[in-house]
């Protein structure tokens, strides 16, 4: 099977189980102006958890695209990859433990023929502090499913100390282990934060693979939470049912499912080789660094180092460019123009002629044919990016250097040297670490660091300074006036024309502000006519739905939207309709909204109209 197929068997399953299929989220988070990027499955989905009504109902399941920055570092060993796809399914208040677990056990066995034997399972083992019990009834499950396949599992207590003992497939760890929320264990959750114990899923590569060897598992008891490499974690189950509170912990106002699996790992576990770089997923792309390189992955070491930074930060970037981040020195193009330069550096290592990084491009959207189309229409706009990037990097290495070696004295270079190099030539430490190392010149990382601290501190109070686009939380209020801005904007259209549209939006839990494009001050009567439409909506109790439409055919449908290069093929359209079947608002969007307008509370009121920059105007509306 390959990693195509295992998505579709993922989601072809879960359909069969009626949940509604939804396209990824993009990678750039829409409303949550907390993160830079979306780095798991269910960080789109957060609001449902809490209890919103989703539009397509209490069962969801979906492929989404993930990118992780923090992992660029690790990315060199046979697994890490900053982007993946993750498998996710949900159930909001409907299905629990039972269901889950029994269908998770059906599609690893049945669905992708995945070897019992082979497959170990964690379960949360309690804690008294927190009031929380231990969660014998997912163990107890995971047992019976063994059984049923003629697999007597027994259950571990303390992995850690006894390691596996013989017939043991199920073991109890502690909220170290079993424990998911955002923010990890329940002590660094915040005050609001949902979480819960999960059991997750093991493939074991088996005791004589390889990299055993030389590991250290043979003398440690070896369990399926070591390091070692021989078990690979393919899926988590959430039973997200908590919300941290002052004093401990207090139940949601629903039972919540929230899987995870990594598509990269399933693949590994599938096809049975823990070098993901090796999965078919990485075939073309692989083949492609081959013949650039004249060299074959997998025979020298350091070359396969190389190789593996090019594969996932090739993949990456191209997932990047598509979903709107372009190079830059702050924020996601920071991080993507990191990803480029490392790359060029090791296909420099690798004997990559110049130049031919995008030539990459074509060997991801090939892959992705399928599953992302949208990568293909965007190819010539990825291959350019990445070239001038290229270019940039190559023109900037050469000033770069000359500079690092004028500023050198006696063999060092200040770490304020190192930072001017960081922000005038973009140069990433790591490079100018490298590239001082080749010339033999040492460098003051404490200082570096220090010099960087005061940077990002300037950044971040701009970044704050700068207009915050999208939703300041997902709470109740928030999500009402969110619903309304659609309505507002709709208003605004009807009597200002079809020539306005969004230029930004910011949504607390007091106040929207919301800039859109019109030449002039908009009188106070044409301000009350749209409040008036507004609160008419509301007044009808009006349903919001969601559906999903090509995205081509959505424009020619006369759909609002500003931002329709940010959004992949298949977009989300929320409508809100009347009973009598008007339509009051037909808005392009990532969510969150109210189910229907009833859940409106107060008036809808315009409180102030003003310009913001030329042809831009910006209004600030309550409900009260
Ligand atoms: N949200 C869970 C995770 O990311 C499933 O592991």
């Amino acid at each position: 099977m390959e990693s195509n197929d295992i998505r579709k068997a993922y989601l072809d399953f879960f359909q069969k189980k009626e949940h509604a299929l939804i396209p990824s989220a993009p990678l750039l988070p829409e409303n949550d102006p907390t993160t830079l990027f979306t780095g798991s499955g269910m960080q789109p989905i957060l609001p449902y958890l809490l209890g919103e009504k989703h539009p397509l109902g209490t069962r969801i399941a979906d492929s989404q695209k993930c990118f992780r920055a923090q992992d660029i570092e690790e990315v060199g060993d046979n697994r890490h990859t900053t982007f993946f796809e993750m498998l996710g399914n949900w159930s909001f208040g409907n299905y629990f433990k039972e269901e889950q677990i029994v269908w998770m056990w059906k599609f690893l066995t049945e669905k992708i023929g995945l070897d019992p034997k082979r497959l170990y399972f964690t379960c949360f083992q309690g804690n008294v502090v927190l009031g929380i019990p231990k969660d014998v009834q997912s163990a107890e499950l995971w047992q019976k499913l063994f059984a049923e396949k003629g697999v007597e599992a027994k259950i571990g207590e303390h992995p850690e100390t006894d390691g596996i003992r013989t017939g043991e497939h199920i073991f109890y760890y502690s909220e170290k282990k079993n424990w998911w929320s955002r923010a990890g264990v329940p002590g660094n959750m915040p005050l609001g934060e949902p979480g819960g114990p999960d059991t997750e899923m093991f493939w074991d590569f088996g005791a004589t693979y390889g990299l055993h060897e030389q590991s250290v598992w043979k003398n440690d008891p070896c369990h399926v939470n070591c390091d070692c490499g021989r078990f690979m974690e393919i899926g988590n189950n959430v039973f997200m049912e908590y919300r941290k509170t002052e004093d401990g912990f207090e139940k949601l106002v629903q039972k919540n499912v929230d899987f995870g699996g990594g598509l990269e790992r399933l693949m590994a576990a599938v096809q049975d080789n823990p070098d993901i770089f090796l999965g078919d997923i990485f075939d073309t792309l692989r083949e492609k660094v081959e013949t650039l390189s004249g060299k074959r992955y997998g025979v020298d070491p350091n070359d396969t180092y190389a190789f593996r930074i090019l594969l996932d930060h090739i993949r990456a970037s191209v997932f990047l460019i598509a979903d709107g981040v372009s190079p830059s020195n702050t924020d996601q193009g920071y991080v993507l123009r990191r990803l480029l330069r490392r790359a060029i550096r090791f296909a420099d290592t690798l004997g990559i002629a110049p130049q031919s990084l995008s030539l990459c491009v074509e060997a991801v959207t090939g892959q992705y044919a399928e599953a992302y189309p949208y990568l293909r229409l965007r190819q010539d706009m990825i291959v350019s990016v990445i070239d001038n990037e290229e270019k940039k990097f190559r023109e900037t290495l050469v000033r770069g250097m000359r500079e690092l070696e004028r500023r050198q004295i006696g063999g060092s270079l200040t770490g304020q040297d190192a930072f001017l190099l960081f922000s005038t030539y973009g140069f990433p430490f790591e490079l100018t670490l490298e590239l001082a190392k080749e010339k033999g010149i040492a460098i003051d990382a404490v200082e570096f660091h220090k010099e960087m601290l005061k940077h990002q501190k300037l950044s971040r109070t701009g970044a704050e300074q700068k207009f915050k686009g999208g939703l300041a939380d997902a709470g109740e209020q928030t999500v009402m006036l969110h619903t309304a801005t659609h309505l507002m904007l709709a208003g605004l259209r009807k009597y200002l024309g079809d020539s306005v549209h969004q230029a930004g939006s910011n949504i607390t839990a007091e106040r929207t502000r919301f800039d859109f494009t019109y030449p002039e001050k908009v009188p106070r009567e044409v301000l009350d006519q749209v409040e008036a439409y507004v609160n008419e909506a509301i007044a009808k109790g009006c349903s919001v739905t969601i559906e999903q439409m090509p995205k081509d055919e959505a424009k020619k449908a006369g759909v609002e939207g500003s931002f329709w290069e940010k959004y992949p093929d298949v977009v989300n359209v929320y409508t809100v309709r009347a009973t009598d079947g008007s339509v009051y608002s037909q808005e392009l969007c990532g969510g969150p909204h109210v189910a229907d307008t009833t859940a409106i509370t107060g008036t809808f009121k315009i409180i102030k109209e003003e310009a913001t920059s030329a042809g831009v105007r910006r209004i600030k509306a309550t409900l009260a």
